[in-house]
């Protein structure tokens, strides 16, 4: 048996109504999470103690509960009450810089049965990590990606705990030392194993459609929203994969990377093999939003004021 690694079990956590270590949080062994991977999830980034676009997490926490039949279990306030609880009981070296929230809802405990069960109380779950950032090297330099089929199911737009097709693709990358998976379905452009994937062409940004092949991450709004502040055209429209390898530029967005820019994919090199101008100026734009919104919310994990929101 391996142990925990030592580094989890004083990581503060919150588990149906309680509070605790990481490390003593246990659940069913009959939880439809844990048997069918039937709950969905999110990761809201957090800087210097204050949730970015929170509330856009919380929609989209809506919407995945709503695909899945699951009544929201707690109001958005509830949500952040907790989450800013966490934040408060994390380290202060580790609140001043990147984190990441992450809520987990599953359908909660019932004997096996692939039906859905009426009247379940679901589980919910929540922890504050640190989140790594992406090296300045890689920023500098832009990233390695390959490309792979999209081999992952038909509701892509789901943000599922059944993570098996991700972590698959994942993988791809990982064995070929390469920083993500960049997928195609029919040869149109799908996302990364865990980012959605952006093209830049004569200035103009393009994603794929926001159907139900991708998740639309919440930075698909904050990139278009950048786009229109700095008068860059931004569409959504179905992209082929040679449009991906003659793109001027390919870029990666997600909580945890922000925006990354691709320079080399599979062995093709991209653009002009350099991170391009447009990706850069929105990763500036993005930094400011992100001092923005922190100059504006204050911190809410300053100790009286987390003791406010979590009474
Ligand atoms: C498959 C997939 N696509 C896109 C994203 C990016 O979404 P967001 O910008 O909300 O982090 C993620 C994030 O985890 C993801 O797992």
């Amino acid at each position: 048996m391996h142990p925990i690694p030592s580094a989890l079990p004083d990581t503060p956590c919150y588990l149906n109504g309680n509070y605790g270590p990481l490390g003593e949080a246990k659940i069913s062994v009959l939880d439809r999470g844990f048997i069918f991977g039937d709950g969905v999830y999110e990761v809201v980034p957090v800087y210097g103690g204050v949730p970015f676009c929170f509330e856009e997490h919380m929609a989209r926490l809506d919407r995945s509960l709503a695909e899945l039949k699951i009544a929201n279990p707690l109001s958005h306030e509830d949500w952040l009450a907790i989450a800013a609880r966490l934040i408060e009981a994390s380290p202060p070296a580790e609140r001043a810089a990147m984190q990441g929230v992450y809520i987990q809802v599953t359908r909660g405990v019932a004997p096996r049965d692939h039906a859905m069960p009426p009247g379940l109380v679901p589980t919910v779950f929540l922890m504050v990590n640190p989140i790594k950032p992406v090296s300045a090297e890689a920023r500098a330099r832009g990233v390695y990606c390959v490309s792979a089929p999209d081999f992952r199911w038909q509701k892509a737009h789901i943000k599922a705990t059944s993570l098996l097709g991700a972590v698959l693709a994942r993988q791809i990358s990982v064995e070929a030392g390469a920083f993500e998976t960049i997928m195609f379905r029919d040869d149109w452009l799908s996302e990364a194993s865990s980012c959605n994937v952006w093209i830049v062409k004569n200035g103009r940004v393009f994603g794929p459609p926001r159907d139900t092949l991708v998740l639309a991450g919440i930075r698909f709004n904050i990139i278009e929203r950048l786009c229109d502040a700095a008068g860059i055209p931004f569409d959504l429209r179905r992209i082929g994969r040679d449009e991906v390898f003659g793109a001027d530029e390919v870029f990666l967005s997600s909580a945890s990377k922000e925006l990354v820019p691709v320079t080399k994919l599979d062995e093709e090199t991209i653009g002009e093999g350099m991170p391009g101008p447009v990706c850069q100026a929105l990763f500036a734009g993005y930094q400011e939003a992100k001092a923005s919104q922190a100059a504006q919310a204050g911190s809410p994990s300053t100790p009286a004021e987390a003791r406010a929101v979590t009474r």
